[in-house]
Formats: C-alpha cells, structure tokens, sequence
C-alpha cells in the first residue's frame, strides 16, 4: 500500500517536472529548424579573436549559459579584421551566420544562439537578421518568429557593431 503511494507520488513529482520543463519544450520547425542545422554545421566558421576557448560570459548578458564562445561563416568572417575581430563600422552582408555558443558549468554545450543575415525573409528585422535560440537537442528556446523581440533592446546598446556585442565586451 505505501510502495503504491509513493509510486503515485513520486509519478506526479515527474509530471509536474515535466510540465514545467522539459517536455513542454518544442521541437524546431520552419525557421528555428533551418537556424538550427546551420549553426550545427561548423565546416568554414572563423572564431572570434581565431579562439574557440570558452569565455565567461560577461556582465552584460542576460543569456541563459555562464560559457560562450562565437564563430562567423564565411560571408560574416569577411567582416573580422586579422586578430579575429570585428572590423569597426562593419554591416554584414548578406548570408552572414554568427554563432554564439553556449555551455553549461560543466562545459557541456547547450545551446546555439545566432544570427542570420536574410532581409528578404519577412521575419528579419529592419537590418535584416533573423535572431534565434535553438538547444542543440533541437528544441526551441526562444523562436525566430519572435522576430528579435527579446534580443535587440539589449543589443543595440552604445557600440554594437551592426548589433554585434563581442568587440564592446571582449576587448
Ligand atoms: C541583456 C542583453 C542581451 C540580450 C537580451 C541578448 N543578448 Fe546576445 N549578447 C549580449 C552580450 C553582452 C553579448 C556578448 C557576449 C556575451 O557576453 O554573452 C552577446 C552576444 C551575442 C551573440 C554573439 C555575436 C555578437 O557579437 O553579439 C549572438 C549571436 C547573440 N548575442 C544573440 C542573441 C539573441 C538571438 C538574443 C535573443 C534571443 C540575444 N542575443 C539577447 C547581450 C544580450
């Protein structure tokens, strides 16, 4: 009797976990699904500052992850200067994908949160970027289809570089 009790209980803990959590998450589709298979594919990427070591995220940010670090394909790399940087006054040209990527404490990657140059797309925003967050188990974290909402109050801050923040906060 009391082992079925705390089978019960201990059912409803894992559902109610998984309502709140997990398995409410939303595999990506359309967009995000698109977003997601190209930051995946890291054949061609250029890091920041030439380092993929992880960096702590800096006071700045509110993303999700302690650990970052940031690639560019090659149509954004055309915008590094040769230490890895972002060449000051740069627009990105279309096509550019920038990559940030985010690791939990225990170095394990979690995220891909990027940038996509594609003005003809009808959710890019007035410069033209799509801006998304997929985990790298393919579900969303926070939707293109929000069109940047959550993203560009923060990012169009004093010295962005076409809303980039990496040369502002890693010097
Ligand atoms: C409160 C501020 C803030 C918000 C909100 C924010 N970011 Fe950022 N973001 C930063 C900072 C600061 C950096 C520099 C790296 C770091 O510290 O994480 C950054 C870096 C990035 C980069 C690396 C390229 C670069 O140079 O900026 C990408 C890609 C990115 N953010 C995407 C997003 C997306 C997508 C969203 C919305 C889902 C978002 N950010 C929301 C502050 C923010």
């Amino acid at each position: 009797m009391i082992t079925k009790q705390i089978s019960i209980l201990v059912l409803s803990f894992f559902a109610i976990l998984c309502t709140l959590n997990s398995c409410t998450k939303k595999p990506a589709v359309g967009i995000d699904l698109q977003l997601y298979l190209m930051a995946k594919d890291t054949v061609g990427f250029v890091w920041f500052r030439h380092s993929d070591s992880l960096l702590h995220k800096s006071e700045g940010s509110t993303h999700s992850q302690p650990l970052i670090r940031t690639r560019f394909n090659a149509i954004a790399a055309s915008k590094l200067d040769s230490n890895g940087m972002i060449i000051p006054g740069s627009v990105f040209p279309d096509g550019s994908l920038i990559v940030k990527e985010m690791f939990d404490k225990t170095r394990t990657l979690k995220t891909y949160t990027t940038l996509y140059k594609d003005p003809s797309n009808e959710i890019a925003d007035n410069k033209g970027w799509l801006w998304g967050a997929v985990g790298v188990d393919g579900t969303v974290e926070i939707t293109a289809y929000r069109k940047g909402s959550a993203c560009i109050d923060c990012h169009l801050q004093p010295d962005n570089i076409d809303y980039m923040l990496m040369n502002k906060f890693y010097p």
